[in-house]
């Protein structure tokens, strides 16, 4: 067997033994949106140390945690709150292990969260965005390597990474509790350094309508698996050079809480809708 289906095995042998069945529904939760988790019931909480092989983040507003619990709609829900980054070092490989971890588990919707710095003019500071596609600057991909047949095929198709009829489901309960939703094109780079204000007019020209540091590798190794994606960005900022300020990871903090409330209820009501479906 290769050493990444063992480790995720592993990972697996330990979420079985603590939370049981696989959940309904995945939610990754971005820097400053961790909130979502405290509203499960029942919950199970497993600190990232405690499930062999599972990466540690060390971000300040990520608290690393898995918290499995009930939703208010009766779904199982499994939160990841707190990401392994790339510009933290983590081998790609490494930081989509939580994802890959939850699809093996037999988790069938993967929901990724993030927050992000506004490309697109039209979006103001704490809009939220459903993720239609991706570019990924990153320069980096998990699927490099060795294929594991196990996990999904050689060449993925990413045509439809992020789920249309997921999608059709989010606009409509962004409607029905009545949160604005924007949608569009998420754009990863690598960080941990913010964009120049030339990038990111390079990256409006290429089609971007967000940037932010991560979810597009998850994303793909999702959908390698098979796993149904949705992705919803929180735009915490303009992008470098959209205003003439310069951007800290504070104001990021500070947007992220401030929708705090805007957020969950777009959750609650989308993920009320994964499962009735
Ligand atoms: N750029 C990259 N990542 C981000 C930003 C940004 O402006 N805001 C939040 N995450």
């Amino acid at each position: 067997m290769s050493d990444l289906l063992s480790s995720l095995d592993n990972a697996v042998s330990v979420l079985r033994q603590r939370a049981g069945a696989a959940p309904d529904v995945a939610v990754v939760l971005g820097s400053g949106l961790g909130a979502f988790a405290e509203t499960l019931a029942d919950a199970t909480v497993l600190p990232y140390a405690a499930i062999p092989e599972w990466p540690s983040s060390a971000v300040v507003g990520h608290a690393g945690k898995l918290v499995v619990g009930t939703h208010a709609s009766g779904a199982r829900v499994a939160a990841l709150s707190g990401r392994a980054h790339l510009y933290e070092g983590h081998h790609v490989s490494r930081a989509v292990f939580g994802v890959r971890a939850m699809a093996r588990w037999g988790v069938p919707r993967i929901l990724l969260t993030n927050a992000a710095g506004g490309i697109n003019t039209a979006f103001t500071q704490g809009a939220l965005m459903l993720i239609e596609d991706h570019i990924n600057l990153l320069g980096a991909n998990p699927l490099v390597g060795p294929n594991v047949d196990a996990l999904g095929v050689r060449f993925p198709d990413m045509t439809y990474v992020y789920d249309r009829e997921l999608r059709a489901m989010a606009v409509e309960a962004a409607a029905a509790v009545g949160v604005p939703l924007q949608q569009g094109v998420y754009l990863a780079t690598m960080g941990p350094s913010y964009e120049t204000p030339a990038e990111i007019r390079a990256f409006r020209a290429l089609g971007a309508d967000a940037v932010g540091m991560s979810t597009v590798p998850e994303a793909i190794a999702a959908r390698h698996m098979g796993a149904r994606v949705a992705g919803i960005s929180c735009i915490t900022n303009p992008a470098a050079g959209v205003v003439d300020q310069p951007l800290q990871h504070d104001e990021v903090m500070e947007t992220a809480a401030r929708v705090r409330g805007q957020f969950i209820a777009l959750l609650d009501a989308f993920i009320a809708r994964m499962v009735k479906a």
